[in-house]
C-alpha cells in the first residue's frame, strides 16, 4: 500500500515542478515602451502589446542568451492589421551588431500576413526571406523558435522549419556567435512599406490593434559579468537537452520539411534574387 504521506509529498513535487515550468513573463521580460500599451497579465501568463494612433509598445528580455533554443507563442494583430508590424528578434548591441528577426506584416482581413525573416551579422544584413504562412496566424497562438548554435540559426513555426541560415565562415561570411543578443518585441505603425509596399494604410477607426504572447521558454546559454551559462538550471536532463540543441541540425524528416516550406510558403528568397545582386549572389546562399 502506498503511503499517504509519500502520496502526498508526490502530488505536492508534481504540482511544485509544474508551477516552476510555467513560464512566467515578470521575471524574463520588462516593458520597455508604449506609455501602458504594453501589459503583462495573469500572473505573468500572458503578455499584450497595443497600438494606436498615438503610440505603439514594446518589451525586451531582461536576459541576454549566446545561442540557445527559444520558442514563444504569439496571437497577431486580428482583422484589418494592415499596416502594423509586430517584430520579434534577438539582437545585439552597436554597428557590428547580430540580429535575427522575425517581423509580422499585418494585412486587410482575409490577406494573408506576410513572415518576413533577416540575419544580420557584424552589422550586415540584407538576407532576407518571406513566408506567407499555411493558417491564419490572428485565430490562434502559435509557436515561433529560433534554435541558435554556432553552426546554424533555425527559424521554425509550430515545430517545422522555414529557414536554416548555416554558418558560411569557411567563404568569409561571418556568423552570429561572439555577441550576446537580447529578445526584442514591439508593434508598431509601418504603414509607410508594410503592406503592399505601403499603399495600404492603418485604418485607425480600428485601433487599438493588439498582439499576444505567452509560453515563453528559452533552453538558452545566459550571459552574465562577461561570460556565458549554459547549464544554467543544472539538472542533469537540461544539461543533455543543453548539449542537444549546442549540436543540432536539421534531421532528414526536418530538411523535408523545410523543403515543403519553402516550395509552398515561400514568397522572397534572397538567396534567389539574381537582379538584386549583378555581381553574384552573396556567398552564403551556396553553403549546402
Ligand atoms: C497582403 O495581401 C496581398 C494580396 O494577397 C499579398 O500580395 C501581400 O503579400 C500580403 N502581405 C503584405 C504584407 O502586403
Amino acid at each position: 500500500m502506498v503511503s499517504p504521506v509519500l502520496l502526498l509529498s508526490i502530488l505536492l513535487a508534481s504540482s511544485l515542478s509544474g508551477f516552476a515550468l510555467a513560464s512566467n513573463l515578470n521575471q524574463d521580460f520588462d516593458i520597455t515602451w508604449g506609455d501602458g500599451r504594453a501589459n503583462i497579465l495573469n500572473n505573468g501568463q500572458l503578455l499584450t502589446l497595443s497600438l494606436d494612433k498615438t503610440s505603439g509598445s514594446g518589451f525586451q528580455s531582461k536576459n541576454q542568451y549566446l545561442f540557445g533554443k527559444i520558442d514563444m507563442q504569439i496571437k497577431l494583430v486580428p482583422g484589418n492589421s494592415a499596416g502594423t508590424v509586430t517584430a520579434y528578434y534577438l539582437s545585439s548591441q552597436g554597428p557590428t551588431h547580430d540580429e535575427t528577426d522575425f517581423e509580422f506584416l499585418g494585412n486587410l482581413s482575409g490577406d494573408p500576413y506576410t513572415l518576413h525573416t533577416n540575419v544580420f551579422s557584424q552589422g550586415k544584413g540584407n538576407r532576407e526571406q518571406q513566408f506567407h504562412l499555411w493558417f491564419d496566424p490572428t485565430k490562434d497562438f502559435h509557436t515561433y523558435s529560433i534554435l541558435w548554435n554556432p553552426k546554424h540559426i533555425i527559424f521554425s513555426v509550430d515545430g517545422i522549419p522555414i529557414r536554416d541560415f548555416k554558418n558560411a565562415e569557411s567563404k568569409g561570411v561571418a556568423f552570429p556567435k561572439n555577441q550576446p543578443m537580447r529578445i526584442y518585441s514591439s508593434l508598431w505603425n509601418a504603414d509607410d512599406w508594410a503592406t503592399r509596399g505601403g499603399l495600404i494604410k492603418i485604418d485607425w477607426t480600428r485601433a487599438p490593434f493588439t498582439a499576444s504572447y505567452r509560453n515563453f521558454n528559452a533552453d538558452a546559454c545566459l550571459w552574465s559579468s562577461g561570460t556565458s551559462h549554459c547549464a544554467s538550471k543544472a539538472k542533469a536532463p537540461a544539461v543533455s537537452s543543453t548539449k542537444n540543441w549546442l549540436n543540432q541540425e536539421l534531421d532528414l524528416t526536418s530538411q523535408e520539411k523545410l523543403k515543403w516550406v519553402q516550395k509552398n510558403h515561400m514568397i522572397y528568397d534572397y538567396c534567389a534574387d539574381v537582379k538584386r545582386f549583378p555581381q553574384g549572389l552573396p556567398p552564403e546562399c551556396s553553403v549546402v
